[in-house]
């Protein structure tokens, strides 16, 4: 998604710019500009295709464009192919309005042509260019100011947005206001900031506001006004980040993913450790911080996990984890379907909403729709503040921290405890799990992290297994049970790093059809870490290596008669079948994660992804 940052002070404004754009990055862009205002001077506004790199070489990392005041931004592209000419900022026809956006404006090409009809000339494809005369035609039409036009405008716009506006009467000023799409403003004694993500203004302030639904800004030198859609001053807190800087860093690490990987035994303890309390006897489940009390856990009858992508895939995880242990019905639903499907739901039902991000727009419109419904929503959710966090009726936050690279991993993880505590709590509420069952279950928890840590202390071996699979065309994942909601975060980990085709089947699947693509050489990677199906999965592994295929077999320490039928196996710590996810999962992150270096590609900015899709 499109990266905003703006900044007002007393600083040269474009190198500021370019260092939070370069911070935003990680979100996929295809084009950057900034547009920076000296004084009473008129606004300087410099774009470049590609690369960050290309604006920084225009603007001699930004040394060469004087001012205090501007915006900057990274687009991706959804209306109007990447060029110079369609990247951000955006001019009204008289370059009186000046802007910034990321989102989607559905009602653009209306707007566009009642404003061709008033007289105004378009020179872009972009649905940002209708928003920005928008803007311009209402501020002089009725003779108003900024935040009356900016009202109107966001009146009369249908999408998502969030925008960072100069005018040309006001300088030294940046409005704000946004609907969906994320936006945040930080403040310092003596400059204010604004931009779409946090990492942006790390190292230049903690001390943040995020803007709700609906709500305006405007951005003085050290100051900051809000406004609702009437035009009223609205009071709004400020949030303290209490991220370090480092942990938005590399920190030694080639990429962010492998970083990200290696994190995971401390972002998984720090989780489990926020959701546990003493009780005398040992460790219990803690939710009281997600609001959700006992009494409606236990009239609960049903649970309809709606998330995207990798965050589904944990769905699918607890699916299998929760029916187990509560024995309620557990449905997954795709975000990006559920509202559309319009699914029956009961009312005493439960919609857990799964997201790193926060932001996804697919799932925050799946949340707004569940309690439209008239049921309650639980979140679980990485970043503090975010959208889908502050609309739900619960929020269970992970503790992963800030997770730069696109392709998830230990957001994943995290999103995993958080499951298996909410199902421990279910059960125990509803009397199908004793004191003793969760004493045992949160102490094999507790072993995870240093299982996790074994597991990437031989690294290696899975590096130079990537390595002979580098030029692979395609590869097949299959499992039964847990191990084919592992397979499905398997593949996609591979596939949107490394390019390579990959699918996850059901083991029991694969003869009805899909056995028709296995030939000699065919990578096909099975996971079986559960004892009851462990068989059937073997034997679906044997009928795939009659027919050529080249065989990966996954599974817990002790299961060593694999390597009988593995052409390379490898082993995890026993755990709790429940948990083996947690496990399972990191070799094949790992695997994913080398293959792409092998093949030479962008690992932490996989083509044509976004680390948060804030558009449908
Ligand atoms: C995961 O590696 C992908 N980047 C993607 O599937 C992601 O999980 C999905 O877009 C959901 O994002 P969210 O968790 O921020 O809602």
């Amino acid at each position: 998604m499109c990266g905003i940052v703006g900044y007002i002070g007393n600083e040269q404004a474009a190198p500021i710019l370019l260092d939070g754009l370069a911070k935003l990055e990680y979100r996929g862009y295809d084009s950057s500009g900034i547009a920076v205002r000296d004084n009473n001077e008129d606004t300087v506004v410099i774009k470049a295709k590609g690369k960050l790199s290309e604006l920084a070489e225009k603007t001699d990392n930004g040394s060469a464009v004087k001012g205090c005041c501007g915006i900057g931004h990274t687009r991706w592209a959804t209306h109007g192919a990447p060029s110079e000419t369609n990247a951000h900022p955006h001019v009204s026809n008289d370059r009186s309005v000046i802007a910034v956006h990321n989102g989607i404006i559905e009602n653009h090409t209306e707007i566009r042509e009642k404003l061709l009809r008033q007289g105004y000339v378009f020179r872009t494809q972009t649905d940002t260019e209708a928003v920005v005369n928008l803007i311009d035609y209402y501020y002089k039409k009725y003779n108003i100011g900024p935040i009356d036009a900016i009202a109107k405008t966001m009146v009369r716009v249908r999408g998502s947005y969030a925008l960072a506006i100069m005018f040309s009467d006001y300088p030294g000023e940046i409005y704000v206001a946004r609907k969906d799409s994320p936006l945040i403003v930080g403040i310092t004694e003596n400059a204010a900031y604004t931009a779409s993500d946090v990492p942006a203004i790390l190292n230049r302030t903690r001390q943040v506001y995020y803007i709700g639904n609906l709500e305006m800004g405007r951005l003085t030198a050290g100051n900051v006004e809000f406004y609702n859609l009437d035009g009223d001053l609205i009071e709004k807190e400020l949030t303290t980040i209490d991220w370090d800087a480092a942990a938005a860093e590399k920190g030694g690490y080639e990429h962010f993913m492998l970083k990200e990987i290696h994190e995971q035994p401390k972002a998984v303890r720090d989780t489990l450790h926020a959701y546990l309390k003493e009780n005398g006897k040992g460790n219990t489940v803690n939710l009281e911080k997600t609001g959700i009390s006992e009494e409606e856990i236990r009239a609960c009858s049903q649970l309809y996990i709606v998330a995207c992508g990798s965050a589904s895939h944990v769905g699918y995880t607890a699916q299998y984890i929760i029916e187990d242990m509560c024995r309620i019905p557990v449905r997954v639903e795709m975000a990006s379907e559920f509202r559309y499907r319009r699914p029956p739901l009961v009312r005493d039902g439960l919609v857990v909403i799964i997201s790193q991000s926060g932001e996804t727009a697919d799932s925050l419109a799946a949340l707004r729709h569940a309690k439209e419904e008239g049921l309650k929503t639980l979140a679980i959710v990485n970043v503090i503040g975010s959208t889908i966090a502050r609309e739900a009726d619960y929020v269970m936050y992970t503790y992963a921290g800030p997770e730069i690279a696109v392709a998830t991993t230990k957001a994943y993880s995290c999103q995993l405890i958080a499951c298996y505590l909410l199902a421990i709590a279910f059960g125990k509420a509803r009397g199908l799990v004793t004191e003793e069952c969760v004493s045992e279950y949160l102490e094999e928890l507790e072993t995870l992290p240093d299982k996790i840590a074994r597991i990437l202390e031989d690294k290696e071996r899975i590096q130079w297994f990537a390595s002979k699979f580098a030029n692979a065309q395609d590869a097949f994942f299959i499992g039964r049970g847990i191990d084919y909601a592992v397979c499905m975060e398997g593949s996609l980990k591979m596939k949107e790093v490394s390019y390579v085709h990959t699918e996850a089947y059901a083991a029991g699947e694969l003869k009805h059809g899909t056995i028709s693509l296995i030939e000699k050489g065919t990578l096909v990677i099975g996971v079986l870490t559960q004892s009851e199906i462990y068989e059937k999965t073997l034997s679906n592994m044997v009928e795939v290596k009659s027919r050529g295929g080249y065989l990966m077999g996954l599974t817990m320490s002790g299961n060593f008669n694999l390597e009988e039928t593995a052409d390379f196996t490898v082993f995890v710590p026993k755990t709790d079948e429940l948990f083996a996810a947690s496990l399972a999962v990191i070799p094949l992150q790992l695997l994913g994660y080398y293959i792409a270096v092998a093949r030479g590609q962008d690992v932490d900015k996989p083509r044509n992804l976004a680390k948060s899709v804030t558009v449908e």
